[in-house]
């Protein structure tokens, strides 16, 4: 088994008869999504994708994910929220936070589109001179505004390097099947595209072709993250809330959060998960905070953040609960040397593996923690394998979707991002806006 919930270290946050009197409702919750009869449901496409998924378009994204892999030195992933979340997050967990730096890893990968910040732009155009380039352009609606200024300049530079032709052979586009300006545009040029499905959002779509052709140009096997998911699907896909690690997940947020633990942190124990955590925080809190309701996804990574947030955590405000991810074994095997003079008086631990002393860091942390009235999830993950990936997308996106309807929310839409995305487009003078945009200015002349 890949991934397993230990409730060991929520005694006395969570009374021994809690989760199963929360039972009927969670049920319903389950209920909601299994049968698709919620707010929202349109969006349920990633709840079958593990086994429906389309074989064609799969065998098209390793044959591209091949032939990039062949052509360049960087590929670019242009994308935004759970448009290169998913990807990023899997290039690190599988294989490392510092991917581009390692030897014999080619095509880097480097992720643009993602902020606005010239300096980012500016960096990444520097790394990419006199390098061969392949792009993956990720927008779902085609529209928005950091990933098509993006565009538009690596277009240009790949344009120029190559000719139109050329370029046209680098330029891979995942967006809407039929709509949107970024299908108009790469049906017209001739760019090979790939679909982000009409039942899956952003923030779902890490197994769809969104994710899975930039984790394929990193050399990940994307065969074992589907079948993860799809033992993920078998395993939780049930409503039986004793034995169901994924519905007590969501059951156990949702009492400390009814408990006044209105603060969720995801902590991990590697820098391999830091983008992991990124993408669940959008993932629950794109889903979960909204009609002024649900619980504040934080992450941090240990041990290093328990030399800055560990004092809050230890003895701040208790409005907080930890859910720990916690890798079982590591891939890669480092001995603390033996010393014959024992300076540092450390010989104690002499031929020891350092993913040893890591585990043992969790472990006393997880006691100091929970001795300074701060609640414990952990959830241990076998092994940081494509496979234990794929694993664990599935089981928070389904955690996330029940948790959402418990709540009583629709964990599928997302108004926030859209109010902000509307200012900015009225704001920066897109025809069509107009309307917005006055009162907009209008409102900057009052205030
Ligand atoms: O989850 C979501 O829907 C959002 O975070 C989107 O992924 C993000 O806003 C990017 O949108 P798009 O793919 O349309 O450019």
């Amino acid at each position: 088994m890949s991934l397993k919930l230990n409730e060991k270290f929520l005694k006395g946050f969570i009374g021994p008869n809690e989760i199963t009197s929360l039972a009927p409702q969670i049920k319903t919750a389950y209920e909601t999504v299994s049968t698709r009869s919620g707010e929202g449901a349109d969006y349920l496409g990633w709840l079958d994708l593990p086994v429906s998924y389309d074989r064609e378009e799969f065998a098209r994204i390793k044959d591209a994910a091949a032939r990039i892999r062949n052509m360049c030195d960087i590929l670019v992933v242009i994308g935004i929220g759970g448009s290169y979340l998913g990807s990023r997050a899997a290039i690190e967990f599988v294989k490392s936070p510092l991917y581009n730096s390692l030897p014999g890893n080619k095509p880097a990968v480097y992720f643009a589109g993602n902020t606005i910040s010239p300096s980012a732009l500016s960096d990444l155009l520097k790394i990419c001179e006199g390098k061969d380039l392949c792009v993956n352009i990720i927008s779902k609606s085609g529209t928005t505004t950091e990933p098509a200024v993006t565009f538009r300049i690596f277009r240009e530079l790949l344009e120029k390097k190559y000719g139109t032709e050329g370029a046209r052979e680098r330029i891979f586009a995942t967006t809407d099947k039929a709509r949107g300006t970024l299908k108009t545009f790469s049906d017209k040029v001739g760019y090979e595209t790939f679909v982000v499905p009409d039942d899956v959002g952003g923030r779902y779509s890490v197994l769809t072709a969104v994710g899975l052709l930039p984790i394929a140009c990193a050399g990940i096997d994307i065969d074992a993250m589907m079948r993860g998911a799809a033992d993920a699907r078998k395993k939780y896909m049930n409503a039986d809330v004793e034995t169901n690690d994924c519905l007590r997940y969501a059951a156990i947020r949702n009492i400390l959060y009814r408990k006044g633990k209105a603060t969720e942190i995801l902590a991990a124990y590697d820098p391999a998960a830091q983008m992991f955590c990124e993408w669940w925080k959008q993932l629950y809190g794109e889903s979960e905070g909204k009609d002024n309701k649900g619980l504040f996804p934080a992450s941090v990574i240990f041990s290093t953040d328990l030399h800055s947030l560990g004092q809050f955590i230890q003895q701040g405000t208790r409005n907080i609960f930890e859910t720990i991810i916690d890798f079982k074994t590591s891939p890669d095997a480092v001995k603390i040397p033996y010393d014959p003079e024992n300076i540092d008086g450390l010989n104690f631990l002499a031929g020891e593996d350092i993913h040893n002393v890591n585990r043992t860091a969790t472990l006393g942390t997880l006691i100091a923690h929970t001795d300074g009235g701060v609640p414990n999830v952990v959830l241990e993950i076998a092994d940081r394998s494509a496979y234990s990936f794929g694993y664990a997308v599935y089981f928070f996106e389904l955690a996330c979707a029940v948790s959402g309807y418990l709540l009583g929310v629709n964990p599928f839409n997302q108004p926030g991002v859209e109010a902000y995305k509307i200012n900015m487009f009225a704001l920066l003078g897109k025809p069509g806006y107009e309307e917005t945009r006055a009162n907009l200015s209008a409102r900057m002349q009052d205030e």
